[in-house]
């Protein structure tokens, strides 16, 4: 009797078997310090700074995720939004800029340049740098933050897991523990990523079983207090290929960005080839809200997951070109999982959405 393997795009990732040797080139810098997550490295970052410099306000781009706003109310900072999206320029009046403040830019779907870095770093304020979307960019190797910072398991298969380190040498206190409700947390994570990866084998495992395990780890997960992350991570981290996944990421992102371009209802977002840079993913702008989400439905449907980075949130509720950003466009992944023709089935599921209009 044939069996049937599943077939699903997007999502987040299953279990992958790491190498079973330590990978010779190192995924963060010397100096990195791990966290449960991007959320508390960020806060660490924060709380440092608060405490050395001290920092009161920090910076915040309108367009960013809830978690990251909840981590700076966490620390107690106040939270101020600038406009900025991850196309077009960012708008803050840096000259106003304060010893006491603080800005945060977000590299954006790994699409931005240092520029702007570089004009805060001529003001007398704190400088973090969020490379999650790339944190082997060669910005990030580079940089003269105060502080960066990432989250882990948007690019690597890992259940947890956020680093910071200091360009600017400042000290970071590593966490003491493996808080309970965070190791709670990422197991549940990690059960779903064994379950997931199992399914996808074509074992016998519900598809529910594993997502109700990643949404629930995913909803428990926290800013305070800080924890380390699960001991599986750092030995996981030191032998997956991330370099050799960071290119394959590359080639698939232009190769799926090529073909969305060839729908003409929708619109390409990625700026043209960087040499340095790598795409978080391929996203896309569709002519309004509903069509959005009619298309997003349409494609769950067919087991393909693309994501809504990020929905829309009270922070960016003034700047109304976050808000609309926000409710128009679909990210799609395109990371080392898939091969050609995953990426040519996500795309004739498109099409086919536009022709069936
Ligand atoms: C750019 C960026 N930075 C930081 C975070 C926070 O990371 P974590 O969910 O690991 O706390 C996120 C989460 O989505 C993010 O997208």
């Amino acid at each position: 009797m044939e069996t049937s393997i599943p077939w699903e795009h997007g999502s987040e990732f299953g279990w992958i078997l790491p190498l079973d040797y330590p990978y010779p080139k190192r995924a963060l810098p010397a100096n990195a310090v791990l966290f449960g997550n991007g959320r508390q490295a960020l806060a660490a970052a924060l709380l440092a700074g608060k405490k050395q410099r001290g920092w009161h306000r920090c910076y915040v781009p309108s367009y960013i995720c809830q978690s990251v706003v909840d981590a700076v109310l966490a620390t107690g900072l106040e939270c101020i939004p600038y406009p900025d999206l991850p196309i077009g320029q960012p708008e803050l009046n840096y000259r106003n800029l304060q010893p006491s403040d603080c800005v945060l830019i977000v590299n954006h779907f790994g699409w931005r340049s240092p520029q702007f870095s570089q004009l805060v770093r001529t003001t007398p304020a704190g400088l973090i740098e969020d490379h999650t979307h790339d944190p082997w960019s060669a910005w990030a190797s580079n940089s003269s933050a105060d502080f960066c910072i990432v989250s882990l398991r948007k690019t690597l298969p890992l259940p947890d897991g956020g680093a910071i380190w200091s360009p600017r040498g400042h000290p970071i206190e590593p966490p003491s523990i493996e808080e309970p409700d965070h190791q709670r947390a990422a197991l549940q994570k990690l059960a779903g990523m064994l379950l997931k990866a199992e399914y996808l084998r074509g074992g016998s495992v519900e598809k529910s079983l594993f997502r109700s395990l990643q949404t629930s780890g995913e909803n428990l997960f926290k800013t305070l207090p800080l924890s380390k992350p699960l001991e599986i991570t750092s030995h996981l981290l030191d032998r997956l290929p991330w370099d050799q996944w960071r290119s394959k990421r590359r080639v698939n992102v232009e190769y799926l960005a090529g073909l969305l371009r060839t729908i003409k209802q929708v619109e390409v977002l990625n700026p043209p080839r960087m040499a340095e840079s790598c795409s978080f993913g391929v996203v896309i702008r569709c002519p309004t809200n509903s069509v959005r989400d009619q298309l997003r439905q349409y494609l769950i449907e067919r087991q393909i997951y693309p994501a809504v980075l990020w929905p829309k949130n009270c922070h960016m509720m003034n700047d109304c070109q976050a808000v609309e950003f926000s409710e128009r466009i679909l990210f799609f992944h395109a990371d080392f999982r898939y091969e050609v023709t995953d990426l040519e089935r996500v795309v004739q599921a498109v099409r086919n959405f536009f022709g069936s209009w």
